[in-house]
């Protein structure tokens, strides 16, 4: 299975740590939406798009990539996040895009990150050392549900 994960990653490289993660786990290419174009994405059997969260929602840069996509037909796609609260409903807008591009959404995968947003930043932030190694197996874990998955349907 030939897999490719996007991911963008500004605020403190949380979301890169996991991208990494899967990205191991499913021996996929790893590449920011500025390395890659439309047309490129067609050869892989499954995508993956990730990006901390910024007021609730993926970074513009994911967003707006996938919305300049041109539509498919059941191409596999997992979908993931870091953010403050950790939260996986964060996800769903993109699922919700990709969807409508007609991706069949496999997977999504949430944990919390570093987050010094604001005045965060004045009590040292929150979730300092997140993702840590746990979320880091999790993520992995995920990877290879989604690759049984994949594989048996
Ligand atoms: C401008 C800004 C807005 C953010 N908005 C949210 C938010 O709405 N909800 C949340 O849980 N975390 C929020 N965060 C925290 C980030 O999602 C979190 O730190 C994430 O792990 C950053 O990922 P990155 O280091 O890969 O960019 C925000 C951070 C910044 C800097």
């Amino acid at each position: 299975m030939k897999a490719l994960i996007i991911y963008f990653s500004l605020h403190h490289g949380n979301t890169e740590k996991i991208a990494r993660a899967i990205a191991e786990t499913l021996k996929a290419e790893l590449k920011t939406p500025d390395e890659v174009t439309p047309q490129e994405l067609l050869q892989y059997d499954l995508l993956g798009f990730g990006s901390g969260i910024f007021f609730g929602k993926h970074h513009r840069k994911i967003v707006d990539f996938i919305q300049k996509l041109p539509q498919v037909q059941g191409k596999n796609a997992l979908v993931f996040s870091t953010s403050g609260m950790g939260r996986k409903s964060f996800n769903q807008h993109l699922s919700k895009l990709l969807e409508e591009k007609g991706f069949n959404v496999v997977g999504s995968f949430a944990c919390r990150g570093y987050d010094t947003y604001g005045p965060l930043k004045l009590i040292g932030g929150i979730n300092r050392g997140r993702p840590n190694q746990k979320d880091l197996e999790e993520a992995k874990k995920f990877a290879r549900e989604v690759a049984e998955k994949i594989k048996s349907s």
